[in-house]
């Protein structure tokens, strides 16, 4: 049956130790724990929106290693159409994220090499055109590089999905193009910040926030839900609406155009922050597919983003459906849209 969900973007074997906190520069420190799994922003997003009942397909290159048989797999057992995850060149290897994380905190520093990831071309979108016909959502992020972003962002519009643009992690400067063809951009502070801020913004109060947000509509997003950590979120709702997915819940128009703020649920300890990012950009994508209201979605996704930080890594932290209350999972559909 038809996807619904199309990420575009890396595969990462995620290294990740556990320390008291992280090392400063030049210095060893001895952790407490070190776990091997499976990461890669692109990855990360396409497995939550799976795991909530979306059908997903991702458009990504692994290394001819046996990371990348293992990726394949990874992707395959949650569901996850892999038709067009295919090979890098002999000699590139599988993308890899060396993750050092706060175990007082949930914090943490992460180094990737992008090896496949960065051989990801407009071309392998183009292969995947038959992915994009009858699927409703486009996920994309900055682990690939932002040639293939931009061509799977242009033709997610032309296949009249609603395109989400994760802009992580942030580049020194954008592809021109990327914001425009962008339905919504999910940033962290970090990141909008350093897109938005000329050396100016100041993300540490939600009016920065709004600030900054508001400069990246004007450089053309459609909207942007900034996600803020402990704070949850900020949906700044701009030309975004009107398409599939962005209304469904019955809402009037003056309350598509408030600003929102969506914050977390009170009272979890955060064990491991790695990828909660991703978990809020992936079930954003997983309910706009099936035609939720972007405030009900970004609702949604600040409650599954906050699940996946009360326990360790990225996938693995992330909920399944069965866990889930009813509200946050998606019906199960069997044949067509
Ligand atoms: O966003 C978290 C992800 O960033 C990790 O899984 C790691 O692979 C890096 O890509
Ligand atoms: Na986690």
């Amino acid at each position: 049956c038809a996807v619904e969900v199309v990420v575009v973007g890396s595969c990462n074997s995620d290294l990740t130790t556990f320390a008291e906190r992280l090392p400063r520069p030049g210095e060893t420190i001895t952790g407490t724990g070190f776990e091997s799994a499976f990461g890669g922003k692109g990855s990360n997003q396409a497995v939550c929106a799976a795991r909530l009942g979306a059908r997903v397909a991702m458009v990504a290159k692994v290394g001819g290693d046996k990371h990348g048989d293992e990726q394949v797999e990874n992707l395959a057992s949650n569901g996850v159409d892999t038709s067009q995850v295919t090979r890098a060149a002999r000699g590139v290897p599988t993308g890899v994220a060396q993750v050092c994380v706060d175990t007082a905190t949930g914090q943490n520093t992460i180094v990737i090499v992008p090896g496949a990831n960065g051989v990801v071309a407009p071309a392998d979108v183009a292969a995947a055109d038959a992915l994009f016909a009858g699927a409703k959502v486009t996920v994309c992020q900055l682990e690939i590089p932002q040639d293939a972003t931009l061509a799977a962002l242009r033709r997610g519009r032309e296949h009249g999905h609603v395109t989400i643009f994760n802009p992580a992690p942030a580049p020194a400067a954008l592809l021109p193009g990327i914001l425009e063809a962008s339905d919504i951009v999910c940033p962290n502070e970090t990141e909008l910040e350093l897109l938005c801020g000329d050396g100016g913004a100041d993300c540490s109060t939600l009016e920065g926030v709004e600030r900054a947000a508001r400069a990246m509509l004007e450089r053309g997003a459609g909207s942007v839900v900034a996600t803020l950590g402990e704070r949850g979120a900020l949906l700044v709702p701009g030309r975004f609406g009107g398409k599939s997915g962005s209304s469904g819940d019955g809402s009037d128009d003056s309350a598509q155009r408030a600003v929102r703020h969506f914050p977390a649920p009170a009272g979890a300890k955060a064990v491991d922050t790695t990828g909660a990012g991703d978990a809020f950009v992936g079930a954003l994508a997983a309910q706009l597919a099936r035609g939720r209201s972007l405030s009900a979605a970004a609702a949604a996704a600040v409650r599954v983003a906050s699940v996946s930080v009360g326990a360790r890594g990225a996938q693995a932290s992330y909920p399944r459906a069965a866990g889930l209350p009813a509200e946050l999972r998606l019906a199960q559909r069997s044949g067509g849209n």
